[in-house]
Parts: C-alpha cells; structure tokens; sequence
C-alpha cells in the first residue's frame, strides 16, 4: 500500500459500481516504461500532447487532411455555435467506403488482405481489399435496386460473417445510414430498433453458429416484422446455416440471387462531413433505449486516428484482431471503420472463444500470426479461470500490442494479460470510452506512457477529459468524482436519434456546457484516470451495456410480476451480473401456484425474450416489499448489498426502516 496513493479525499467519490478488484485500484504502484525498442518504432510520439494542446481543432483538422481522402476538401473545422450540436468539417465532402475500400485498391493496395474470417465451425474465407471493393459494390448495387437511397435507413441482424462488414460498407457507400443491431437481442428488441429508425431495408441471416450449433436470426426478424413496421419494403438474407426458413414472397430476398447478380461497378456517393453513417442503440437509464447517431467526417477522423496510434498499426505488417462483434460501438470503430481506412489486415472470428476448445482464440492467433490484439476484460478473467496451461500450449509470439476495452480492468486481469498472453513484454493499452464518444478518448499511448495496471490514465491527444465533483469543480490529485468531457471531438455522437430533447438532458445537463459520461472516476497523485464503473443506472455485463429500468421494464411486463428492482451485482467472471428482486401479484404468491424454481425460470426466459439472452438475470429473488425513500425511489445501493451479500448499508432514508429486515429474513427462508 502506498499512501500518497490511497483514495483519501474521496467524499465526492459517486457510488459508482464497480467490477471485481476495483476498491484495490489505488494501491497499485506497478509500473511499465515503454521499452526503448518499441518506442524507438512507435506511431504516437510525446510531442503530440502539447501540440494538440496549443491548437485542438487544428491537430485534427491536421489529422482528417492526414488520414482520409475528402472529394471536396473542408475549410471549416469545428462549429460549436449550436452547442452541444457540434459540426466537424461540415463544409467537406466524403464517402466512408470510398476511404475505407477503393482507395487502397486505386494505390496499389488491393492484394492486400482486408480480412480473414474464420467460421466457428473452422470454414475460413480471405478477402483482399480488391474482393471487399468487388463485394462492397455488388451489395450497394443490390440494396439500391431494392429501393434503398442516400438517407434511407438500413438494419443490420447478421452474426459476425463477412456480410457484415459487406453490408455495412455497402450501406456507407450509398449514404444509408446503418442501424446494426446485435443478433442477441431478441425480436422485441429488434422491432423497436427497426420502428425508431424507421429502416427501409433489412439484413439478416438464416442464422449463425454459436456453440457449436446453428442458431437462427431470421424467425426474430419475421416476428418482429409481424408486429408491424410499415417503413420495412425488403428483407435481404444471407445463408449462413442452412436452416429452413420461412419466407414472405415479394419482401424476402435471398443474398446470393440479388447481390451475386448485381454488378461490381459501383460509384460511392458523396456525401457532407456531417451527413449521418449510422445509429447504434445502446442502453440509457431510462427503459428506452437510446439511437445514438454518429456523422461521417469527424468519425472516421477520430477513428483511424485512435486506431493507428492507440494500437501502434503498421498497416502493411500487422495482423490486426479486435474480438468484439459488429453490433457493438467496438466492433463498428475497430472492426469495420477504424481498421479499414487505414488499410490493415485483420482477423474476424464468428464464434466463441471456447468452440470447440477452450483455446481457440490462441489457436488462431498462432494460425493468422496476430500481432495486436484487442478483447474486453470479461473475456480475459474467463480466461484467467481457464487456466493458463491453455494459452501457452500455442505461439503467441506474434502479439506486439495488447488492448482493453468495455469495463474497467482489474490490475490482477492486466497483469494476467501481460504476463500470459504478452510475454511480459507487450504494452498494454487500457482504453475507456463509450458508444456516444465514437472512438478512443482515454488510453496510454504505446511507446510512450508508462503504464500502470488498472488505469486508463490520460485523454489523448487533442481530448480533454476531467473528473469533476458535483459542482463541476476538478478535483485534485487523489480526489474522486464524475468523469466529464470537457471540449467536444471529432467522433462524438451527433445526437440521438429523432430525440434532441433527451439527447441534451442525458449529456449536457448535469453539468453546465460539459459532457456526462456517466462514469465514476478518481484522480492519482500524478493526475492519471482511474475508471470505477457507472454512478448511473447503467449496467455493464461482460463489457455490455444493459439498462436496469429496462430489465425493470421487462419484467413487469410479465403477468406473475407486481413490481421490480434490477441491480448490477459484481461478477467475478462478467464485472456485473443481473440480480432481479421482483415482487408477485398477490394471486401468484398467495396461490402458491408458483415454486421459486419455476419463477426464475419463467421469468429469466421472458427477460430473454423480451430483450435477448444477454440480459438474462443471473438470479432472481422474490420479496414482499422493495426498499425506497421516501419519495418513492428505489434504493438500488441496498440491494447490491444484499445481492453481493455485504452487510446492509445506511438505511436511514428508507420510508419503511423494517424492509430491509423483511427481505434479509425472506431471503433467509429456503425456497
Ligand atoms: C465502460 C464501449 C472502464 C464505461 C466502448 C463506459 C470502461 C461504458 C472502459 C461504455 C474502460 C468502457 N475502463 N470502463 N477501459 N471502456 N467502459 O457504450 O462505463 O458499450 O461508460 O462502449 O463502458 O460502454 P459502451
């Protein structure tokens, strides 16, 4: 323990929920230097700091000349007179295709290989960036047949399948806005994705293989197209599985009869910098979720900007891998845009990470020869637990650069990470940022930052980020508080979707003209950030975002259910966990007619199907009464008490003192 690190001053500190290991975090005093080998290599460079600093918008309007092609070149950089509705760019003109796909072919870039796929069930397919241009134009040729025009809005309900990244770009390159929703979530999630965004066209698959097995997509899609989505003209599907399915003649279109059909010429259509690229829904704390939307200029800027300096790429030697699924903010920045604009070859692994064996991710890091790898702190804990026999039965020594993203990272995960999979050698960037802030904001820069295990540490270049108590002062060295943004960047969200309104609530009210991330976060002795977890009633299980009012939601929606409390409980393996606390309707619970067994189940599946399996509660517990103040709020600090089971805080401010009791008495009953 060192003092000048403990978390002293710390009374402005949120009651932020954290993952495993977090009350440890100011303790850590491990530190690693870039090695002089490295640095002496590295893309990023300490002079970028201060440069950035003396001119903001001027380092990335150096940075969108640098690093992406405009048709029509921009003279204006940042407008801020609508704030917090910010216009990077806006007067240049672009196509993120264009840049992400035909430029490397038109410079002699198109043998490279954009992508090797690999099948959960070991089929693989290698596209060079001359077979994504050829099928990146076939598909934008087959959606526009199909009625699809710049501004119309595209879902996307794929597993993680070459056709992806296919339709996604197809969509760029037409000025469709994509919405991908993530084939977990259920068709209620879906319909109300696909009713918000009003999406002319669909794309989805027969199914995908998970575990081994196949696991269909397009009955989700048929069901929540039966609940009636008038703005749906077609659906396009990909046979991925073979598996049968149900087929509604004149909107189902197969993928290989339209887009094998269509021709590879296509033009991309420009588009304004601020012309939107896509939605993606990710949780609020309310049970809606939120359309964040995101322009094209300024995040593709940001985008290949993080990803070239964060990771170090070297475009024409690196194998690059990022583990995330394209549903998510992640796999769109660092699967799709990020990597592609600036030309890297990169690996894409439909599966999990345990099929057929518990090595497999190593196995095809040792297959591909990946050089940077970039994964969530869930998926190296699960590892951890594995047991670290496992990775070393394969050659990692390729891997250069290792990433973290989706939570915070326990020093004990970090150093795992290190030690096991980079042979203590490989820097270890801890990035923090959100689906609303588009790219990387907070992270060490390889090469060049000493890091510490658990920290995130500093905003990047050109990012100004604090954390703030609740009168928006900073808090000094050693203190805790609100993480905020304190300048707008390139890649930030331009707003949520047809809802300005809540888009300025969320962000820009809790504090004058900064942004709210939602996260705890304290200050070391030298200034570095230190993630804690969210302070609002956001979740996140294995990296996912997931909102407790709509789990909430969820379950009283189901009949048995009077009332319901969710809570975030920490998880050794996922961060959190989902533990419900329902309330029966007094016929359910007088009449017995329920078991506690069959509660559960009942209602663990109707979560499921309500928003998809990810938001399954880890448990449920049914109690009579839920602890709330007097003014009628839950309170979600008791529960998580109960639910990790700790001795039960502060309960002064209950309406009813003898709850807490009552439930802790319940609770003790056997089922
Ligand atoms: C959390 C994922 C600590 C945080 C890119 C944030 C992190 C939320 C980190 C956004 C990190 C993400 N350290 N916490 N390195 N990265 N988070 O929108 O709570 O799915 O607000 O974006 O994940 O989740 P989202």
């Amino acid at each position: 323990m060192t003092e000048r690190s403990a978390p002293t001053s710390n009374e402005a500190a949120p009651d932020a929920q954290g993952s495993p290991g977090l009350e440890n975090l100011l303790t850590e005093d491990r530190r690693f230097p870039p090695s002089a080998e490295f640095a002496a290599q590295a893309n990023a460079t300490a002079d970028a700091y201060a440069w950035a600093n003396a001119d903001r918008p001027g380092y990335w309007a150096d940075q969108a000349r640098e690093l992406i092609s405009w048709s029509t070149p921009f003279t204006q950089t940042l407008d801020w007179s609508d704030a917090p509705f910010a216009r990077w760019f806006a007067d240049g003109r672009l196509n993120a295709a264009y840049n992400a796909v035909d430029r490397h072919v038109e410079e002699g870039r198109g043998d490279r290989v954009a992508l090797h796929f690999e099948g959960e069930g070991g089929d693989t397919r290698t596209l060079t960036y001359a077979d994504l241009l050829r099928e990146v134009s076939k598909a934008a040729n087959a959606f526009a047949a199909l009625g699809v025009g710049t501004g119309d809005r595209v879902a996307i309900y794929l597993p993680l399948i070459p056709e992806a990244v296919i339709t996604m770009l197809a969509c760029a390159r037409i000025g469709a806005p994509h919405s991908v929703v993530f084939g977990g979530f259920s068709a209620e999630a879906l319909s109300s994705r696909i009713l918000d965004a009003e999406a002319k066209l669909v794309v989805t698959a027969d199914g995908g293989f998970r575990r081994g097995k196949p696991s269909a997509l397009k009955p989700a899609v048929d069901e929540a197209l039966e609940k009636g989505a008038p703005s749906v003209s077609h659906v396009v599907v990909v046979r991925r599985t073979g598996q049968p399915v149900e087929w509604t003649a004149g909107r189902d279109v197969w993928w290989h009869e339209a887009v094998d059909a269509a021709s590879s010429q296509h033009t991309p259509v420009d588009v304004d910098a601020e012309h939107p690229l896509f939605i993606l829904y990710t949780s609020g704390t309310t049970g809606k979720p939120k359309g964040i939307f995101h322009t094209t200029g300024g995040y593709l800027t940001q985008a290949a900007y993080t990803h070239l300096n964060v990771f170090d790429l070297k475009p024409e030697t690196d194998v690059y891998w990022c583990t995330a699924d394209v549903g998510w903010i992640t796999g769109h920045t660092y699967v799709v845009y990020g990597p592609l604009i600036n030309g890297a070859t990169q690996v894409i692994y439909e599966g999990t990470p345990d099929t057929p064996h518990r090595g497999r991710w190593w196995e095809i890091v040792q297959k591909y020869g990946v050089t940077i790898l970039y994964t969530a702190p869930t998926a190296i804990r699960t590892c951890m637990k594995w047991g670290e026999e496992i990775p070393s039965n394969f050659d990692l020594s390729s891997l250069r650069v290792l990433g973290s993203v989706g939570e915070p990272i326990n020093p004990e995960a970090w150093m795992w990470y290190r030690r096991v999979i980079g042979a203590d050698r490989t820097p270890i960037v801890d990035t923090w940022w959100q689906t609303e802030t588009g790219a990387i904001m907070i992270s060490p820069l390889p090469g060049v930052t000493e890091t510490k295990p658990g920290s995130a540490q500093v905003p990047l270049p050109g990012i100004a980020a604090d954390v703030v108590d609740d009168d928006a002062q900073p808090v000094p060295n050693g203190g805790g508080g609100y993480l905020v943004l304190t300048e707008p960047w390139p890649a930030m969200l331009r707003g949520i979707w047809g809802d300005p309104e809540r888009y300025k609530d969320t962000y820009w009210s809790r504090f004058k003209d900064i942004y709210f991330a939602g996260d705890g976060a304290k200050k070391d002795d030298d200034g570095d950030i230190w993630l804690l977890g969210r302070v609002d009633d956001v979740m996140n299980v294995s990296g996912h975002r997931l909102s407790t009012t709509e789990i909430e939601s969820a379950l009283v929606s189901h009949p048995w259910v009077a009332e319901a409390a969710v809570v975030g409980a920490t998880d050794e393996t996922t961060g959190q966990a989902v533990v419900a606390f329902v309330i029966l309707r007094s016929d359910v619970a007088e009449g017995n007619a329920a078991d506690a067994a069959t509660v559960q189940e009942t209602l663990r599946t109707h979560v499921a199907k309500e928003i998809g399996p990810i938001a399954k509660p880890r448990q449920i517990l049914v109690v009579a009464e839920l602890p709330k103040t007097r003014s009628g709020k839950i309170m979600r600090r008791l529960l998580r008490d109960v639910a990790e089971h700790r001795q039960v805080g502060d309960s002064t401010t209950l309406a009813d003192s003898s709850v807490m009791d009552l439930i802790a008495q319940g609770l003790a009953k056997p089922a």
